[in-house]
C-alpha cells in the first residue's frame, strides 16, 4: 500500500512518532501518561479521540497512543504505526483478568504468547494455525527491568478474547472458557495482544504486551481504585524503562 498522510486513522507524519510507542487501550490514559510520565509531550494524533503523544522519558524519545478496545481496533492502529509511520516497537500496556490460581490481582503478566478465539489470522490464509509471540529481545529487557524494580511478574501465554461478556450462564464452572483456557496454562484474558503480535510478525517489527491483573475471573477478586493506580504506576515504570533501553540499544549503546 502506498504511504499517504494522513492515513485513515492517524493524522500525523512519520517523524511525529518515536521508534517505540506505548499503547494503553484508553485514550484518556494516553493523555494521563503523556502529562505525568513524559517530558515535553506534544499531541500528534487525535482522530476519533485516539490521542497520540510524543515526548521523552529520561532522554529517550517515546510515544504513547491509545489502541482502543479489541483486536480490530488494535489491528488498525498497530498496522498503521508499523507500516506507515516507521514505528519499530509497540508495547501494549493494559489490564487483564486472571484465569490461573497462581496469578493474583495486581501482579504483572508479560505475554510471551497470545492465544486468541477470533479470526484475525484468517487474512494470512495460512495452511495451519499461527502462534502469535512477543519479541524476545523486548521481553528479555522487560524481564530484567522487572527484576531490577523487584516487581511481581509472570511470563507466559495470555488470551486475546473477542468477547468480554460470554454467554456461559448455567454452564458448569469446568466448562466455562476461563477454566478451559486456564487448564492450558493461559495466565489471563485481555482483548488486544494477539492482533498486535500478528501485525508485528507480518511487518517484521517488535511487540510486547504488559498487563496488570485488574480482576480474577476464578475467585471474583477485584482491585480497588487505589491498588489499580499503584499497579498502573509499576507497569508504567516497567514499560518506560524498557522503552528507554530499546532506544539506547538502537543508538548503539551496550546495556
Ligand atoms: N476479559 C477481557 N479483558 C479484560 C478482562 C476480562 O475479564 N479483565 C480486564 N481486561
Amino acid at each position: 500500500m502506498s504511504k499517504v498522510y494522513p492515513t485513515p486513522h492517524i493524522d500525523a507524519s512519520p517523524r511525529d512518532f518515536a521508534k517505540t510507542v506505548l499503547m494503553p487501550g484508553d485514550p484518556l490514559r494516553a493523555k494521563f501518561i503523556a502529562e505525568n510520565f513524559l517530558s515535553g509531550a506534544i499531541l500528534v494524533n487525535n482522530v476519533r479521540g485516539i490521542q497520540g503523544y510524543t515526548g521523552t522519558f529520561e532522554g529517550a524519545r517515546v510515544s504513547v497512543m491509545a489502541s482502543g478496545m479489541g483486536m480490530p481496533s488494535m489491528g488498525i492502529y498497530s498496522y498503521e504505526l508499523f507500516n506507515f509511520f516507521e514505528v519499530e516497537n509497540i508495547i501494549r500496556i493494559g489490564s487483564a483478568g486472571a484465569i490461573n490460581p497462581k496469578i493474583k490481582v495486581r501482579d504483572i503478566v508479560l505475554g510471551m504468547g497470545a492465544s486468541y478465539n477470533g479470526n484475525f489470522s484468517h487474512q494470512y490464509r495460512l495452511p495451519g494455525t499461527f502462534a502469535p509471540i512477543c519479541d524476545y529481545k523486548t521481553l528479555d529487557i522487560c524481564v530484567k527491568t522487572a527484576e531490577e524494580l523487584k516487581l511481581k511478574y509472570h511470563v507466559g501465554n495470555i488470551l486475546s478474547s473477542d468477547t468480554f461478556y460470554n454467554d456461559e450462564e448455567g454452564l458448569p464452572e469446568n466448562m466455562k472458557s476461563a477454566s478451559l483456557w486456564g487448564k492450558m496454562g493461559v495466565m489471563a484474558i485481555e482483548m488486544e495482544a494477539a492482533a498486535l503480535y500478528m501485525n508485528a510478525a507480518r511487518s517484521g517489527k517488535n511487540a510486547l504486551a504488559i498487563c496488570t491483573i485488574s480482576d480474577h475471573l476464578l475467585t471474583g477478586e477485584e482491585t480497588s481504585a487505589e491498588e489499580r493506580q499503584t499497579s498502573f504506576t509499576d507497569m508504567m515504570n516497567l514499560a518506560l524503562i524498557t522503552a528507554k533501553k530499546l532506544d539506547k540499544i538502537a543508538q548503539g549503546e551496550n546495556l
